[in-house]
């Protein structure tokens, strides 16, 4: 007997799987139209455990096993059952599945359903849990939409309301990825799609937030399409569009290279707030009100011209924010989309359950590996919902490495809880042996990999959880100093030198990398003014939104900005250090993203050229030092008006550590 297979999040099945269920869902919807029953689960009993209110997902699945000819057990409520009297839910569905040949269970917290799975001898099916996925409803949205759209592939589909909290979201942006599908999230106000999921979305599926992609000059685009652009303010604001019909921000993901059909939408996808989500400290603050926050699909709405061939779909119940007016038109399918839970739902039985021999090999998609139990012996889920964080006591914890190991604006070794897939960021990194921890940085790339294989890496949150496990603080070993405040000040003057031998002064602008490079950017700036009277304009940079090795998730806020014309101008591009050079480069596209103009040249001037650790073809045209560096090594520029004093050092980062 091949091992037991459980539908717990919608990526426990490969596209191929997923296909094979439509088609026997397809056979399974002959059956109801037939002969109403067929017998292929005659013998089989099923157990409903619904530990939150249900009405369309346990009924078509009650629906489902009795046209299957198969039993059925079920509790009207769990609270009537031993759970009330304090039984855990592992030996809740332990004992179920005892009698049962299938188990499909919903429960309100974030990962219940994988606790089941594990605690099950028999398939478990997760009928939603908690915030975290409802992958059954995946597969009759997907469906739907291959039914009536005739494919997924290609299409384009806005899902709205409330992605934080919506389940039925979460799932559904999974399956449109791997099918091919492009994506609009239209959220409610205050309720984005999460980052761990257009992280999955960006970082596995290759899903790509588009960004500038309208000349930001309303005037010049208000009257040919109904989308806006909306100027980012950096850390405030959501980057992205209005979409006016909905007056709410549009964050937009694309599968790569293919922006071609984003003003047409194939289909709306709306669901409701999901009030009983909100953590408790949300609830008084809560103030979304349908209409004014919150997208609403009305007949007005759908008379603008894009909507002509969108499909309306719902994974219901509604409140208001679909109105009941749209209900007899031709495009709402959302009553045809419940009722296709049924053949996909008697289908999805039959597999799990091994009754259709398809001669697909069960394949898992391609998880993350997981990391030794040693390593994650002192981090836990934060995800107050999460079971594995309400029943951390008799739950072992459990981590995946996700697909990216690098975010945004600082460092941190990423893990995914396997309950709830929401992300665990360790900031400081130890060896078990020497008992020593350092805060994570690149340059100890090696050196942690180097404990991990063997077995020596454990990783903390903070500085005082390493303390409070009796980890000592390794203290860099602080190499001389490689440049002084002299020779700091000495080279400076000897760029401004070579810089006003060979530019026009007059054609030139200095654009420094946040933060080091700004501020030598407008030190050389002065320079110059005080040498020749010649005002440069200086400008800073933020690169980490356009670096290749690290995620969106943190850069939508960011938008490349200078703010004047670089048109025809010698760009003079400063930074303290040159290493890799991706930085450099991740500059040039900020510089060519920012709409500022066609600039005549870009010439790079560094303090430090680094010059055995370049990845990439680019060389500085003008620096003050050049150094080797040794692996394990950093070197740090320090300057007066960041740190009150100038130097470069270099320090041994990691040496005898272990
Ligand atoms: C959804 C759910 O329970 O997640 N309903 C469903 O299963 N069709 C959506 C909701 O409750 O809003």
């Amino acid at each position: 007997m091949s091992a037991k297979r459980d539908l717990i999040s919608i990526e426990d099945f490969s596209n191929e799987e997923i296909e094979e269920i439509f088609s026997i869902a397809d056979e399974m919807d002959e059956i109801i139209k037939n002969k109403g029953r067929s017998d292929l689960c005659y013998g089989k009993i099923m157990a409903t455990l619904f530990f939150e209110p249900s009405t369309r997902t346990r009924f078509s699945f009650e629906t489902a096993i009795q046209r299957l000819g198969g039993g059925l057990i079920s509790a009207p409520d769990m609270s009537v059952t031993s759970t009330k009297k304090g039984e855990t839910l592992s030996d809740t569905i332990r004992t179920v599945s005892q009698y049962a040949d299938i188990i499909v269970m919903r429960h309100p917290h974030d990962g219940a359903a994988k606790v089941a799975s594990k605690s099950a001898s028999v398939p478990v099916i997760n009928a939603g849990d908690g915030k975290h996925e409802h992958p059954t409803q995946t597969l009759l949205d997907l469906y739907t939409l291959k039914k009536e759209k005739g494919r997924i592939k290609d299409l384009t589909v806005a899902l709205c309301g409330d992605l934080e909290y919506g389940r039925t979201i979460h799932s559904l942006a999974y399956g449109l990825a791997r099918f091919g599908a492009n994506i609009i999230f239209i959220p409610a106000k205050g309720h984005q799609i999460p980052f761990y999921v257009s992280n999955r979305l960006a970082n596995v599926y290759q899903m790509k937030l588009r960004r500038n992609v309208l000349p930001p000059d309303l005037k010049l685009i208000r009257d040919k399409i109904d989308v806006i652009y909306m100027t980012p303010s950096r850390g405030q604001q959501d980057f992205g569009f209005v979409v006016k019909e909905f007056n709410i921000y549009v964050k937009e993901l694309f599968l790569k290279d293919n922006l071609k059909k984003w003003n047409q939408y194939d289909s709306v996808y709306i669901t409701r707030i999901q009030k009983e989500r909100f953590a408790q400290s949300e609830e008084s603050d809560e103030t979304v009100t349908p209409r004014e926050n919150y997208p609403v699909i009305s007949g007005k709405l759908l008379k603008y011209k894009k909507y002509r061939d969108t499909t309306i779909m719902h994974p219901f119940p509604r409140v208001d924010e679909l109105s009941r007016e749209v209900d007899g038109d031709k495009r709402a399918i959302y009553f045809k989309q419940a009722a296709y839970g049924v053949p996909v739902r008697m289908a999805l039985i039959a597999y799990l359950l091994g009754l259709k021999k398809t001669g697909l090999k069960s394949r898992k998609l391609d998880r993350e590996e997981v990391p030794s139990d040693k390593e994650i012996a002192y981090i836990s889920c934060e995800n107050e919902n999460c079971i594995s964080y309400l029943e951390r006591e008799i739950l072992p914890r459990e981590f995946r490495y996700p697909k990216r190991e690098k975010i945004t604006g600082f460092h941190a070794l990423i893990y995914t809880c396997a309950y709830c897939d929401i992300e665990v960021l360790a900031t400081y990194a130890g060896s078990s042996k020497s008992k020593k921890y350092v805060k994570v940085h690149p340059a100890l790339d090696d050196k942690i990999k180097e404990w991990r294989d063997n077995r020596y890496l454990v990783v903390f949150k903070s500085e005082k959880a390493a303390g409070e496990k009796g980890f000592e603080p390794y203290k860099p070993e602080v190499g001389k100093p490689v440049l002084d405040q002299e020779k700091i000040r000495a080279g400076l003057l000897n760029v401004v030198d070579q810089i006003e031998k060979a530019e026009d002064l007059d054609d030139l602008v200095l654009i420094g990398i946040e933060q080091e490079g700004k501020v030598i950017a407008e030190r050389l700036a002065v320079l110059i003014r005080k040498r020749n009277g010649v005002k440069i304009p200086v400008a800073g940079i933020d690169t980490n939104p356009y670096r290749d090795d690290r995620s969106i998730v943190n850069d939508e806020n960011s938008q490349a900005r200078i703010p004047f014309s670089i048109d025809k101008k010698t760009i003079i591009l400063v930074d303290d250090v040159i290493s890799t050079g991706r930085t450099a480069r991740a500059a040039l596209d900020v510089i060519f993203d920012s709409k500022a103009g066609r600039p005549k040249g870009v010439k790079l001037a560094v303090i430090i050229n680094v010059a055995n650790f370049r990845e990439l073809p680019l060389n500085p045209d003008m620096f003050i030092e050049k150094v080797d560096l040794r692996g394990g090594r950093i070197i740090k520029v320090r300057l007066k008006e960041i740190e009150g004093v100038d130097e470069a050092i270099e320090y041994s980062a990691a040496r005898a550590l272990v």
